[in-house]
């Protein structure tokens, strides 16, 4: 019998977040600049967006630039914002078409005036979009929003509007850049390495983890699809026995 993998559309993961990363390697390998590995990059994220929102997905996360990255030369940081402009700019009329609606989450005040505009722009008018909804991580960091929600708890407890022994994990989640968005389900990494590398630190705590070989140029959305599908007959125990789990 030939064991064919197929999606089980009753067990389709709610949020998926993508570290997107081997654009440098992959346009090094390829002869090229790394910056020829963004521009390809590119595809990818058309494809997994595209893909996303056919298996009826509802958030999808990309890593596009993590704080740390300001620290990359300043020619490959300028490449980036203005791809992202570029980018946003040709896709805006396809997210329509499809119903994306794009959010970001991050220090959006770091990001230079144009790319802050266009961005604010695409946000504003895809905000009423019903289908997948795309957030884009930029100067973010893991670290910088838990460092966020602890001056914002510590503003609330400073001003007596909370008591520290009211302090609980709601508390917490409240505060994050997007609390209201479920955690991901599903946590993958391209380009061969086994990091977190400061993304989502308190909202992966029971995702999934992938990291896959294959550098983000080359990612399609039939990639992603192999994922699910695995991911599918995965058991998630959230601390407790198998047994507990399967009702047993
Ligand atoms: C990591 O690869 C990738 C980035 C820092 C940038 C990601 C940007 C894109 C995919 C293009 C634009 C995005 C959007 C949303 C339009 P790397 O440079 O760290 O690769 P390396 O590990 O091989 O050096």
């Amino acid at each position: 019998m030939i064991n064919e993998r197929v999606l089980d559309k009753e067990k389709m993961p709610k949020h998926i977040a993508i570290i997107m990363d081997g654009n440098g390697r992959w346009a090094q390998q390829h002869g090229h600049e790394r910056t020829f590995g963004h521009q390809n990059g590119v595809e990818a994220v058309r494809s997994v967006i595209e893909g996303a929102g056919e298996m009826g997905i509802q958030y999808l996360t990309l890593y596009a630039f993590s704080t740390e990255n300001w620290n990359r030369p300043k020619a490959e940081v300028e490449m980036l914002m203005s791809l992202l402009v570029k980018s946003i700019r040709n896709e805006l009329e396809r997210l329509m078409k499809n119903q994306v609606r794009l959010m970001m989450t991050g220090r959006m005040e770091d990001l230079p005036e144009s790319c802050r505009k266009e961005l604010q722009d695409a946000i504003d008018q895809t905000a009423q979009n019903k289908g997948l909804t795309v957030v884009l991580a930029l100067s973010y960091s893991g670290r910088a929003e838990l460092t966020d929600m602890a001056k914002a708890v510590a503003a609330d407890v400073a001003a007596g509007r909370l008591a520290p022994e009211q302090v609980t994990d709601q508390t917490v989640q409240e505060r994050l850049y997007h609390g209201d968005i479920p955690d991901p389900d599903i946590l993958i990494r391209t380009g061969g390495d086994f990091r977190i590398s400061n993304f989502l630190l308190w909202e992966v705590a029971y995702a999934e983890l992938f990291f896959v070989p294959t550098m983000w140029p080359d990612f399609r959305k039939d990639d992603l699809r192999e994922i699910i599908i695995d991911f599918q007959s995965r058991e998630r125990r959230y601390g407790k026995t198998g047994e507990q789990v399967r009702g047993e």
